[in-house]
């Protein structure tokens, strides 16, 4: 089987890890049976500064008509307002329906903070809730007050909390046919603030419940569990390897992803996906990184890891277990890591170090 794979380098170091995504695919096993065709496609900063647009019609048309999924890298921001730029990211999620993040969060080893392993899921739901920026603002004679719209709709809280589940039964297949953490039972946690937001966050904690409460879940023996969002700040900083997977609406979602990555030493480290019906686009949780860009020492391994992620997504589950197995022995043997997580290598090495594991 061919897959189609656009690849949108974007900006800064985005340029230097995706072409290390492309190899990574490249390298799977001929066993596999899979092959990769890539398109190159533009879209962030520069392309805005070249072309007048961030995302070029044309990049929408060939994920819509000619791929199966992508890597996107990285796009800078403007440091000053600048007319007519708007994030290509939150385009493309827009206009390809991705209405899912999916970020997890894998410790490389254990430490004194943290001597459990961490390896979770942060799921947020990527198109409504208070990012819907229907905002106003208006005069009172005590000054101004600013609104805004939190919207929650049963149908987009049941398709997030219906992804979660199926993404928790597959992390369990994929624990139990290796070496991981087995043992550990799926388990999704929904996170809410219901005791205040009773209309609001209580539509999508019951809504949310529903849904993995379908018989195919309950057979396979998913676990749902829920927590109130500050105490589920307080207990995921204390003990994060309670949690295996985490649904949330999308401000709290936002927040608990970047939180989480806090939770295992570098950005470099962190993937992410966002996903839709049938399209799944890798991509780094880490920016453009200005101020190493141009130096070949962009750690690589969000990148490699987003790979693994999208092709989970594409049904390609024994091809990102490879992917990850060889990043975890590169990160355990930790001969080869970039400045990031302390060491001297170059992204050059450590690609050739986790291609040879391969
Ligand atoms: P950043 O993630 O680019 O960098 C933060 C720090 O982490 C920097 O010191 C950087 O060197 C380091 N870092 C990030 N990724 C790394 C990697 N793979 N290897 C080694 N070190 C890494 O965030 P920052 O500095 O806040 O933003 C820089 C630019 O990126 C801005 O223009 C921002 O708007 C954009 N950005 C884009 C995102 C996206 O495309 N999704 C996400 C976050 C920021
Ligand atoms: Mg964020």
């Amino acid at each position: 089987r061919t897959l189609r794979i656009g690849l949108i380098p974007g900006d800064g170091i985005g340029r230097e890890v995706i072409p290390a995504g492309r190899r990574i695919l490249e390298a799977l096993p001929a066993s596999l049976g899979l092959k990769f065709s890539f398109i190159d496609l533009d879209a962030g900063f520069e392309t805005f500064k070249k072309t007048g647009v961030a995302l070029p019609d044309k990049t929408v048309d060939t994920l819509k008509k000619e791929c199966d999924g992508a890597l996107f890298g990285a796009v800078s921001s403007p440091t000053t307002p600048t007319k007519g730029y708007s994030s290509p990211i939150v385009a493309l999620r827009k206009r390809l329906d991705l209405y899912a993040n999916v970020r997890p969060v894998k410790s490389v080893a254990p430490t004194p903070a943290f001597p459990d392993p961490i390896d979770l899921v942060i799921v947020r739901e990527n198109t409504e809730d208070l990012y819907v920026k229907e905002e106003k603002t208006y005069d009172t004679p005590n000054g101004k007050v600013a609104e805004a719209i939190k919207r929650i709709s049963e149908h987009a809280s049941s398709r997030i909390a219906t992804m979660a589940g199926e993404i928790a039964l597959r992390r369990h297949r994929v624990r139990n046919a290796t070496d991981g953490v087995s043992g550990k039972q799926a388990t999704v946690t929904i996170t809410h603030k219901s005791n205040v937001l009773s209309q609001t966050d209580g539509l999508f904690r019951q809504t949310a419940r529903t849904a993995l409460e379908q018989a195919r879940f309950r057979d396979a023996g998913l676990v749902i569990d829920e927590q109130i969002v500050d105490s589920m700040v307080y207990k995921l900083f204390r003990q994060p390897a309670d949690y295996d997977v985490i649904v949330a609406p999308n401000l709290y979602g936002d927040i608990l992803s970047d939180g989480a990555a806090a939770l295992v030493g570098s950005l470099g480290l962190v993937p992410s996906a966002n996903v839709g019906d049938g399209f799944a686009i890798g991509e780094p949780c880490h920016g453009s990184a200005p101020d190493i860009q141009g130096q070949g020492i962009a750690n690589p391994i969000a990148t490699l890891r987003s790979v693994a992620l999208m092709l989970e997504f594409l049904e390609q589950e024994e091809a990102a277990a490879k992917i990850y197995q060889a990043v975890d022995e590169n990160l355990s043997e930790g001969k080869y890591l970039t400045p990031d997580m302390g060491g001297k290598a170059k992204t050059e090495e450590v690609m050739e170090d986790v291609l040879k594991r391969m």
